[in-house]
């Protein structure tokens, strides 16, 4: 999977960069490109000479090469990547990165990479559970970087504890695993929605809910970087999609999601319905601005509105179809009923109860069911590491 890629290797000031040796000489060997970029301090602990000779390219540490004046561009090293791996990342790279602090070679070339990063962390325990670490880590993963987290045992301080850089072979297989998935869903096309819907009372005022779209986003990504064609039917929200294989289409109301989503099932092979979508529309909506002058009570009247995971259920096929279910009580008769009612394949269930799941958080904790009676819960995982679950759940862990 590896073979004819371009990878930037980054390594940084720490005792693990020795084993940067290791992964330069495991990414070559499976045909890949490496071209290695090292911080300063990184150069005091293993040569650049060893690392420029493992991959047959010069190491690039400073902006310019003082004798000769050449500069290194960090934006066509960005586009040249299909991947990028700092190994080891130390709490200082990670912060740089987190807090966008380009002043060396290897943090502007991140800034201005759009292939997947990769970061493999290394520390003493203490460092890796900092407040601070912790707080770059989640930024960096809401950023899209992927964190190959680090190792239990014994560390370069004698302390034990985590903090060892993950061993290069298994860094090597993440890689390969990820260009293989990015290939999984190619030629596949996904329906996703996402968001809430809202439903005008007039034309100032809606009901809504506190949906902030973000999980629909993240399985957007998520399909897309697998390879899929991916279109997002998301009703108001804050976010930007990245990739340029999701289409964005937006909407307001149920019935527009209704809309749009019967339009593009036609020749989807699989649609994830993610959207909160609102379970009653007012009867009729106001033309003007209702006024209260005059007006001691209000009553609205409420109709039912279409439900799209049924509607898209009932003329399935072959289709995959995943629901979710945000419940408060009973999480898994009501999950179960759902997989039932809406002819559902997978329904993902997140309660209200857990304080790392539910509207507006950077981070979900779920179970994925299957309607043959599969089930499997997950920790408490950040949006898109939950969309990777989601997933590989259904299509199973890098299978094509
Ligand atoms: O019945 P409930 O709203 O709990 O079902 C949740 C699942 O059904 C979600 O996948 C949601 O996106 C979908 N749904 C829908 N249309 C509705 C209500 C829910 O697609 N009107």
């Amino acid at each position: 999977m590896l073979k004819g890629k371009h990878i930037i290797l980054g390594i940084t000031g720490g005792i693990a960069a020795y084993k940067a040796a290791m992964l330069a000489r495991l990414l070559v060997k499976a045909g890949a490109e490496v071209q290695p970029i090292m911080t300063p301090s990184a150069r005091e602990f293993i040569t650049p000479l060893t690392l420029s000779t493992l991959t047959g390219k010069p190491v690039i540490t400073e902006f310019f090469t003082a004798n000769t004046g050449e500069w290194h561009s960090h934006v066509d090293l960005g586009l040249w990547a299909d991947a990028m791996v700092i190994a080891p990342a130390t709490a200082c790279t990670l912060a740089k990165m987190a807090c966008g602090v380009a002043d060396n070679m290897l943090v502007t070339t991140y800034l201005s990479a759009r292939c997947p990063v990769f970061a493999a962390p290394a520390m003493d325990l203490d460092m890796w559970a900092h407040p601070t670490t912790a707080r770059n880590i989640a930024a960096l993963k809401g950023d899209g970087v992927a964190i190959i987290e680090p190792a239990a045992g014994e560390l370069a301080s004698h302390l034990t504890g985590k903090g060892r850089m993950e061993e290069p072979e298994k860094i090597a297989a993440t890689l390969a695993d990820y260009f293989r998935k990015g290939t999984q869903l190619s030629g596949k096309k996904v329906l996703i929605t996402a968001g809430p819907t809202h439903e005008m009372i007039d034309p100032v005022r809606f009901i809504g809910n506190y949906s902030s779209g973000k999980m629909g986003f993240a399985l957007a990504e998520e399909c897309a970087a697998r390879g899929a064609e991916v279109v997002l039917v998301t009703g108001p929200v804050a976010l930007k999609s990245n990739s340029d294989r999701i289409r964005r289409v937006d909407v307001v109301s149920a019935c527009d999601m209704l809309a749009a989503c019967e339009k593009e099932f036609e020749d989807c092979d699989m649609a994830i319905l993610c959207a909160a979508v609102a379970d009653y529309r007012p009867e009729v909506k106001a033309d003007k601005k209702l006024k209260r002058e005059g007006r001691e009570e209000l009553d609205l009247r409420l109709v039912r509105n279409p439900d799209i995971a049924a509607t898209l259920g009932a003329k399935k096929g072959d289709r995959l179809l995943v629901g979710f279910a945000l419940e408060t009580d009973s999480e898994h008769e009501n999950a179960l009923r759902k997989i039932k009612n809406k002819n559902l394949d997978w329904i993902v269930l997140n309660s209200l109860r857990d304080p790392e799941a539910g509207f507006g958080k950077d981070t979900n904790k779920v179970t994925i069911l299957s309607a043959s009676g599969k089930e499997e819960a997950f920790p408490a995982k950040s949006k898109r590491e939950v969309a990777a679950d989601i997933i590989d759940s259904v299509f199973g862990k890098g299978i094509n």
